[in-house]
């Protein structure tokens, strides 16, 4: 009886599957259907201002431009309108403007209420004390590390030497204060051979992005008007794969091969424009302050498949689970 009873439901499912198909493909991937294209996570680079010089840097301080503060705000409150729930601060480096940033993300959590509020850095300005202050408005912390071996960081152009300690420090400031802890590395030809599963093991961030070296032709494609020529920081996609293989035992490691990478970001630039990257480029649209978002982000060629696709969407908000972290969290004596 019960048994005939499944059967029948198992028919009704796979006919009304068949009949109709959109349902059931838009309830698989959960996010809106395909019609409007929904910005649910930007990433704001408000200022391409960096002391850095990484020597593959793709997003290079051509302009010192900063938008006022109401602006991003009026901004920020439109994008979160249109459905945004998560957003990256980036840069250049964001804690040139310490203030600016913990304005906007107490802005983007007590007013706007998104649900991931997180910050890209290279961490060497970055205070406990900002971290104290702020830990209930800010989800994730990410902090860009392309080696352990100090001369290599060097090599790259990252760093005084210090790179590794500060990072260090920070994680244990996350873990001990509820932020969640993340790591970005860049692979490159100078580090494409290093083994860091025992200092990542160490660190235990809860997520851990790899990326492939990129070329964007008008920003380090070494050409006229460019600030960066990183074309000696390619790699093939084989080494790529080599390194992501040599780390494929930690659980918190994500790949970001360059096929994946240059579509799948919605980029919010220092004047409030998203950034078309198709063709190796990027293309402004029209400023979010002049008009629709609806219509910025049909400028902006963004490719809502791509985002999915690389898992950008994810476990994002504050709690502390850490995924690959947890059990060695207490060894962090350091
Ligand atoms: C660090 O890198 C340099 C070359 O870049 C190498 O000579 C040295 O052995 C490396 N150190 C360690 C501890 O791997
Ligand atoms: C990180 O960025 C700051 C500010 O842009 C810069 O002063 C510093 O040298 C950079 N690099 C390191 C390793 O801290
Ligand atoms: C990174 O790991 C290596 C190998 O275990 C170790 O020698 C080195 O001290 C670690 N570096 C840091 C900064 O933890
Ligand atoms: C994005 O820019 C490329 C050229 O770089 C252009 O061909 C494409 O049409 C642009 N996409 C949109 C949606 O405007
Ligand atoms: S890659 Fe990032 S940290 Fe490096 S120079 Fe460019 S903006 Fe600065």
């Amino acid at each position: 009886m019960f048994l005939k009873l499944l059967i029948t439901l198992f028919i009704i499912v796979i006919v009304s599957s068949y009949v109709y198909p959109k349902h059931f493909k838009r309830k698989k991937n959960k996010i809106q259907c395909n019609t409007k294209r929904v910005p649910l996570s930007v990433n704001f680079h408000f200022t391409r201002q960096c002391n850095y010089e990484c020597g593959f840097c793709f997003h290079t301080a051509k302009t010192s431009h900063l938008s006022s503060i109401n602006d991003a705000k009026l901004v920020l409150k439109k994008l979160a309108n249109e459905g945004m729930k998560k957003i990256n601060f980036a840069g250049g480096e964001p804690f040139l403007y310490p203030k600016y940033l913990e304005e906007l993300i107490r802005f983007c959590k007590q007013e706007l209420m998104l649900e991931s509020v997180s910050i890209v850095s290279n961490g060497s300005k970055i205070k406990q004390t900002f971290l104290q202050r702020n830990k209930d408005y800010l989800d994730i912390l990410a902090i860009s590390c392309d080696s352990f071996n100090e001369s290599t960081n060097k090599k790259i152009g990252r760093g005084t030497g210090q790179h590794v300690a500060k990072l260090c420090d920070i994680s244990q400031w996350c873990h001990e204060l509820g932020i969640k802890f993340k790591l970005n590395t860049v692979v490159n030809a100078y580090n494409k051979l290093e083994d860091m599963n025992d200092n990542i093991s160490k660190i235990a961030p809860f997520r851990w992005k790899c990326f492939q070296v990129l070329i964007l032709e008008n920003e380090n494609g070494g050409g006229e008007g460019t600030l960066r020529d990183a074309r000696e920081f390619i790699i093939t996609d084989q080494e790529f794969e080599e390194f992501i293989k040599r780390h494929s035992g930690q659980a918190c490691i994500v790949p970001e091969p360059n096929n994946l990478m240059k579509n799948s970001y919605l980029i919010l630039d220092e004047y409030l424009r998203f950034l078309n990257c198709t063709n190796n480029d990027k293309t402004p649209s029209e400023s979010l302050l002049d008009v629709p978002v609806e219509k910025a982000l049909m400028q902006a060629g963004w490719d809502q498949e791509a985002f999915i696709g690389r898992s950008g969407i994810y476990d994002w908000s504050r709690q502390p689970s850490n995924i690959c972290g947890s059990n060695q969290a207490k060894e962090l004596a350091w």
